[in-house]
């Protein structure tokens, strides 16, 4: 079971969406995940809630829920580990709170690969440094296994001084990009569940309008397959076997 977290110390990242992306390319894949909501805004609930009520949820994806401040780590591992035993996933995805706290910390031990979104805007730039140096720290304690900055939306033009500063923040850490950018697909992740799953349903009475939809839930379903395949490789490479 590859487990696979993302983290920032600050909310609206893009943490939830980019494990839904993953989650939506594992489920197409006809693999398995865990999604466990480490972040009291349950965002994976939210998703589940969402796509059961038009069908687009699949069995093969299960949300647990973690209240990170009142749950301690062990919860976090006895979880992971009976996940784990069962057999039941490919994956687990942890959902961490955007927050810098000791148990979203602790959980990055657990995770092959941690991604941390971000925007690259100049707004932001701040929260970058602090998030880096947990994983640097957990680097160098040989604590955590594989790491990219994960680039969301579309690059900004930053100004040439809030360009010296991402550079100086990222001081060579290891960056991966999304290629999905469309604002409308996350709202049709939201509001209509799993991309391949859309699809399917869409598909059967799909014309006209509807089948321009349908071409751009595919290619967005291809994109996400491609990230999946990123991470799969990264982890392949450099990640610590569960
Ligand atoms: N690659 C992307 N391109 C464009 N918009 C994106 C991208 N990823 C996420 N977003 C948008 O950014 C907003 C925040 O995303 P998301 O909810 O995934 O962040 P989060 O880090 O989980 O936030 P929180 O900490 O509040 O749970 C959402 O409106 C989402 O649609
Ligand atoms: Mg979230």
């Amino acid at each position: 079971m590859k487990v696979i977290a993302a983290y920032s110390h600050k909310g609206g990242t893009g943490k939830s969406t980019a494990l839904m992306l993953l989650a939506s390319a594992i489920e197409a894949r006809g693999q398995s995940a865990l999604l466990v909501d480490c972040d009291p805004q349950r965002n994976f609930n939210m998703y589940r809630l969402q796509s059961e009520e038009i069908g687009c949820w699949s069995e093969r994806l299960e949300v647990r829920y973690l209240d990170f401040e009142a749950t301690g780590i062990a919860d976090l591992e006895s979880g992971l580990m009976a996940a784990e035993d069962s057999g039941r996933f490919d994956y687990a995805l942890l959902n961490l709170a955007g927050v810098d706290h000791p148990f979203n910390r602790e959980a990055l031990r657990y995770a092959e690969l941690t991604l941390l979104p971000f925007k690259p805007a100049a707004t932001e730039l701040s929260e970058l440094g602090p998030a880096l140096e947990v994983i640097r720290n957990l680097e160098a304690e040989r604590e955590v296994g594989a790491a990219r900055v994960l680039f969301t939306m579309m690059r900004p033009k930053l100004t040439v001084a809030a360009s010296a500063y991402r550079d100086a923040a990222l001081d060579g850490f290891p960056v991966m990009e999304t290629r999905l950018r469309d604002t409308a697909i996350f709202a049709d992740i939201v509001m209509r569940g799993l991309l391949g799953r859309a699809i399917a349903s869409t598909e059967a009475q799909a014309s006209g309008l509807e089948k321009m939809q349908v071409k751009r839930l595919r290619e967005a379903l291809d994109d996400c397959q491609m990230l999946l395949a990123e991470v799969d490789a990264i982890i392949a490479a450099e990640g610590r076997q569960a």
